[in-house]
């Protein structure tokens, strides 16, 4: 089976994952793609970095990511450099010279998305970005298929690990928030620059990229009201707990007669709700849709592995759907029958 070139830009903490798992669960992952997923070059501007996560391994390594995404023998591009700048850069090169994109990068998509997704349906690839959006939990897969059938009422989310993280440990420990982010930052939750945790910016862009999806509508992150958690002391925190409520930062979407309501802000929840109980840098999604009702999605929102957990399964998407030829197309969610494993039930 003829492998699927990948270029992967980053080799940072989700860039370090997605190699690791990529390794590691490299049967299981050729199974479900129906063919092998190969990195074959790694760009970073820390070579010492990059020679050491692929040590042994035959990998081309390079600091000129603008070469990666010219080079013909790639098939995927993997971003997760991050920010808006030479990022966007970079995507709209890889979609110009045709190659499928894979993006962790929530506030590129939320900023230039709709730039970005005309550019790549323009030339016919994909622009996958599962690991956007509350890292390991697949809600953007969620939301595009397995709600297709609904139409989205509201969603309402705990979707930065970060600042999660910063009010789980402040009312548990009643440790100060500097302190709490630096082990946050040590913990590679943190986004590069933190203001973007803590001001409740990357939730914004997150929420802006669900409602994208759960609406149809375009990335609209400039309307959304937006307020972190900076503000808050550990006093406030104190006397919520005492009237029975959790602060949590919530990223909320909604569907309004007048439009769709996009905003970020500390929230007060009864201590009894499930999502109250969500804590340190876990998230969870809830999703209300006409036919399903209410349903709710939790697992892990950041981190190397939770991330390239969902880095990899676009990846595993793109090649299945994307880049085969019709008879090696794996059927959607399912194994080419004689790759079944045989296993007792
Ligand atoms: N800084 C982000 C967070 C990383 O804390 O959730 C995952 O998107």
């Amino acid at each position: 089976m003829k492998p699927i070139n990948v270029g992967l830009l980053g080799i940072g903490t989700v860039g370090g994952g997605t190699y690791t798992v990529l390794k590691r669960n490299a049967e299981e992952i050729t199974r479900r793609a129906g063919r092998p997923i190969r990195i074959t070059t790694v760009a970073d501007k820390n070579l010492e970095l990059a020679r050491s996560v692929a040590a042994g391994d035959e990998v081309k390594l390079s600091d000129d990511a603008f070469a990666v995404v010219a080079d013909p023998e790639v098939d995927i591009v993997v971003e997760l450099i991050g920010g808006y700048g030479i990022a966007r850069e970079l995507v709209l090169k890889a979609i110009e010279n045709g190659k499928h994109v894979v993006t962790a990068n929530k506030a590129l998509l939320a900023v230039h998305g709709n730039e970005i997704f005309a550019a790549a349906q323009k030339k016919g690839v994909m622009v996958a970005f599962e690991a956007a959006v509350a890292g390991g939990i697949p809600i953007i897969k969620a939301l595009r298929e397995g709600l297709s059938a609904n139409r989205i009422q509201w969603l309402a989310g705990i979707i930065n690990g970060t600042t999660n993280f910063i009010l789980s440990e402040m009312r548990d420990k009643g440790l100060p928030f500097a302190e709490v982010l630096k082990e946050a930052q040590a913990l590679g939750y943190a986004e590069a620059d933190p203001t973007f945790d803590i001001e409740g910016v990357d939730a914004a862009h997150k929420a802006t990229i669900m409602s994208a999806i759960a609406f149809g509508i375009p990335m609209q992150f400039d309307k959304a009201y937006v307020e972190g958690i900076t503000k808050l002391q550990a006093v406030d925190i104190a006397y919520a707990e005492q009237l029975g409520y959790r602060i949590k930062l919530l990223g909320i979407a909604r569907r309004r007669d007048e439009g769709v309501e996009l905003r970020v802000h500390p929230t007060l929840i009864p201590e009894k709700r499930l999502i109250a109980n969500v804590e340190g840098a876990m998230n969870a999604v809830l999703v209300q849709g006409d036919a399903v009702g209410a349903t709710l999605y939790y697992g892990k929102g950041a981190g190397a592995e939770p991330t390239a957990s969902a880095v990899i399964a676009d990846l595993v998407d793109v090649t299945r759907l994307h880049t085969a030829d019709p008879e090696h197309r794996v059927p959607h969610l399912a194994f080419q029958p004689d790759q079944m494993q045989d296993v007792a039930v």
